[in-house]
């Protein structure tokens, strides 16, 4: 912990904040004078209100003035609520300054504040303040981010309540094709997140009735509803990818033989898709190439990598491996969700070739390292510490470097019957 200063604001300081902070509302205040006294100088005190009265309404017709001159204002006093509150939490530089307020905007769950911290600051100073600043205003908590490309801003977001306690919007159903990102859900701000599939390979893992099959259907839904993309599906239980069956090439339900001879298919199919890109001097497969993504999802994967004889076993896993770690670049992603992520269920190996990957409430914090890797669960990035009835809310790790606490889109079935249908249109099939 840093060491704590008393620390107070030196004199120059003061004088500039108070300056800054009401400088907007100096100069209206100003400008209405001038008007005032400009009107009075041509006819008296009844000119002066007439001029003041009629800017006032010529500019309150201009389209969007007042609605951001008064988002102007409120920001204005949201900014100098923000500065009181550094100072009484003695948020002060060695020299006296405090961070300025750069920006200031809502969030579904609250404010987010972007700061530009002065000099006289150390990283670990300004990383610590979250919990006194929380505890000053009375927020559930606020989160400091240091800007990663600049490390004199830092983001702070103030949570009021927690957005993952209610279930996440409407999925906005993809209209375009696989190649670009699809919202997988929202964030503890309340913001939509984003995973982008090609090229890469994503690991579900929870306790039953955490999520994972709900989450998974969002990702095959959103393959499903793209009909350049091929679908493998693979489904332990059967009943939970069943309605996707009638857009996928190849469905397996619990059939360790099937599944075995569905996935050395693709192990073929993506040679035969390297030897093609080999010969066209390519490395990888394009958007709007001659071969499409293929999405590989299964669903209790523990169910084909634990079940079965051994030497089936062996030989699922085996080629499992092989396509989960060549298939990249040939456009081949694998999606897998599983209940028991440790190494006895589903080899080390097989699971480090995920890269992304999204633990949802897990029984302890190890199982939750295993799903995301070791050591998240030590830093504060645990999934046994999420509420067992908030359903669909994970920690993700993706694109970003650390876990983002997540609640996923949720399809109902009427929905999944509806994409479902709309899928198998798309692709020449299903019911007009
Ligand atoms: N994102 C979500 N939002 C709201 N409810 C959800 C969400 N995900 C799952 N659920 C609820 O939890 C139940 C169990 O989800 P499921 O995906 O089947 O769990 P798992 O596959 O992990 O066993 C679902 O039937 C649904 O009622
Ligand atoms: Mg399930």
């Amino acid at each position: 912990m840093p060491e704590r200063r008393i620390r107070t604001l030196g004199s120059y300081s003061r004088m500039a904040l108070a300056v800054r902070g009401w400088g907007f509302e100096v100069i209206l205040t100003m400008s209405i004078l001038v008007l005032w006294h400009v009107g009075t100088f041509i006819d008296g005190d009844g000119m002066g209100v007439l001029f003041v009265g009629a800017a006032g309404i010529a500019l309150w017709r201009i389209p969007g003035l007042a609605t951001r001159l008064a988002k102007k204002l409120r920001d204005q006093s949201c900014r100098r609520w923000f500065c009181d509150v550094l100072i009484s939490c003695g948020v002060i530089s060695r020299h006296g300054q405090i961070p300025k307020v750069e920006a200031f905007e809502k969030t579904p769950a609250g404010e987010r504040v972007r700061l530009r911290i002065p000099a006289g600051f150390s990283s670990e100073e300004i990383e610590a303040v979250g919990p006194s600043l929380a505890a000053t205003i009375g927020a559930r908590e606020v989160r400091v981010l240091r800007d990663p490309g600049n490390a004199a801003l830092a983001q702070f977001s103030i949570i009021w309540r927690d957005a993952l306690s209610a279930p996440a919007p409407p999925w906005p159903v993809p209209t375009g094709s696989l190649w670009e990102p699809i919202s997988l859900g929202i964030d503890e701000d309340g913001n939509p997140v984003r995973i982008g599939l090609p090229e890469r390979n994503l690991l579900l893992g929870g306790e039953p009735g955490a999520g994972k099959s709900a989450a998974l259907s969002l990702l095959i839904a959103a393959a499903a509803l793209d009909p350049s993309v091929h679908l493998t599906l693979l489904d332990g239980k059967q009943v939970e990818l069943a309605p996707w069956a009638g857009s996928a090439e190849h469905f397996v339900g619990p059939d360790m033989e099937g599944a075995i001879g569905v996935l050395k298919g693709l192990c073929t199919e993506m040679d035969r898709r390297y030897a093609t890109l080999l010969a066209a001097g390519l490395r990888k497969i394009k958007p709007g190439g001659e071969f499409g993504l293929h999405v590989v999802a299964i669903d209790e994967l523990a169910f084909y990598m634990r079940g079965g004889k051994r030497d089936e076993r062996n030989e699922l896993t085996e080629t499992l491996r092989d396509l989960i770690s060549r298939g990249r670049a040939a456009g081949i992603i694998v999606i897998a969700a599983t209940q028991k992520p440790s190494s006895e269920i589903i080899p080390t190996f097989v699971r480090d070739l995920f890269s992304f990957r999204m633990a949802l409430r897990c029984t302890t914090p190890e199982a939750s390292d295993t799903v995301l890797g070791q050591g998240w669960a030590s830093q504060g990035y645990s999934a046994s510490t999420l509420d067992p009835t908030a359903r669909g809310v994970g920690f993700l790790l993706a694109e970003g470097a650390v876990p983002v606490k997540i609640r996923t889109h949720y399809l109902d079935d009427a929905t999944i019957a509806a994409l479902t249908n709309r899928a198998e249109r798309a692709r020449g099939g299903g019911s007009q």
